[in-house]
């Protein structure tokens, strides 16, 4: 029997909660296509400072890269929120994506016809839409060094570094590129040419990749009309692909095309071997929504659809992940809804039941 070692680090607030569907989903997989799954688990976040005093132990990161994929469920809350704290929730997902060398965040946004009446833009708009934003998640403004903060006569002052190489911008590209080309052949390069050199240098190696890619048709838009257009003309979009924070601010705003945050899944990769899979992080995008962590009204679909992707990026198992997309699919088409996409007249379920009947579906 196939067997695959997965790490499961649930972290906080909401996270436990969505991961044990995740879970269910994973148990029906099994049992459908006789597949075995080997957890471990991993203390990371606030979790981990509570138990350890930091957010990610080396164990961690070893359990991590030892095995086939990380599901990761969702990091922070108010409790480890001291802005002056040098220890944070947040580093157990930064080590991670650093330490596993994951530099591409690879973020889906598909607006599921069931839904359109969810978000709060206007219907007409949203038809069509189907992009993938390509984010790059080892460098940038994250990593650069100098980060820090001192004072000096004329007060508190603090820098951060927007760095990045010809190398990771080169690969970054070379991601979207590809998924472009799989696709509808256009990959739009986000960026601020007109102010930064770190711009100005990624806008440099995209157009001398594009001879690589001449059935890719390339554009480069800057990334505050990016976030216009993303609102006011979003199925114009194919493959997006931008810098680290850029893509963090342009992924939280395409989530609303979605209808809720609560959809949308994401894959971290590093390195692929030659058929395409290699060790991945699978994380819902949404964060641990502290203020409805225990209530059992958190959506789990992101988290469900997470799953699909470590299953066809990670694993290679393409047909589990089409079956776990169809289910989901399946069961929004049968009007059940978390509270978060309840417009209409849906069928409310909590967080648990909506992990049941996915799992029923894709073992049906
Ligand atoms: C994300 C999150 C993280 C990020 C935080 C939690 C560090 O917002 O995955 O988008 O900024 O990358
Ligand atoms: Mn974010």
């Amino acid at each position: 029997m196939p067997s695959y070692p997965v790490l499961l680090a649930s972290g906080d607030g909401i996270g436990p909660e969505v991961l044990e569907e995740g879970l269910k989903v994973l148990n029906a997989v099994e049992r459908r296509y006789g597949y075995e799954f080997q957890y471990e688990n991993g203390v990371v976040g606030g979790a981990a400072i509570d138990q350890y005093g930091i957010a990610l132990q080396d164990e961690t990161l070893e359990a991590a890269a030892r095995s086939r994929a990380v599901l990761f469920g969702a990091v922070g809350g108010p409790k480890w929120d001291d802005p002056q704290a040098s220890i944070r929730p947040e580093q157990a997902i930064l080590g991670l994506r650093k330490g596993l060398g994951l530099f591409a965040n690879i973020r889906p946004v598909r607006v599921n016809p069931l839904l359109l009446g969810d978000s709060a833009i206007k219907r007409e708009v949203l038809e069509g839409v189907d992009m993938i934003v390509v984010r790059e998640l080892t460098g940038g403004i994250y990593f650069g060094k100098p980060q820090k903060r001192w004072v000096n006569s004329r007060g508190r002052q603090a820098v951060d570094t927007m760095r990045y190489s010809e190398r990771e911008i080169e690969r970054i590209l070379r991601t979207g590129f590809e998924l472009a080309r799989g696709r509808r052949h256009k990959l739009t390069s986000v960026d601020k040419a007109n102010v930064l050199d770190t711009s100005r240098l990624w806008r440099e190696i995209a157009v001398e990749l594009s001879e690589e890619y001449p059935d890719v048709e390339l554009e480069h838009v800057l990334v505050d009309a990016c976030s216009m257009h993303l609102i006011t003309h979003p199925d114009t979009f194919d493959v997006i692909v931008t810098g680290n924070m850029f893509g963090d601010i342009l992924t939280d705003e395409a989530s609303v095309l979605a209808g809720s945050m609560g959809m949308l899944p994401s894959a971290s990769l590093g390195r692929r071997r030659r058929n395409g899979t290699g060790i991945g992080m699978y994380e819902p995008i949404h964060g641990s929504a502290p203020d409805i962590a225990g209530k059992g009204i958190a959506n789990p679909i992101a988290m469900i659809l997470s799953v699909a992707l470590m299953l066809r990026h990670s694993l290679a198992l393409e047909e589990a992940a089409v079956a776990v997309e169809q289910a989901v699919d399946d069961v929004l088409s049968e009007g059940y809804r978390t509270v978060d996409i309840q417009a209409g007249d849906g069928r409310i379920v909590d967080t648990a039941r909506m992990g049941t009947l996915v799992a029923e579906h894709v073992l049906a």
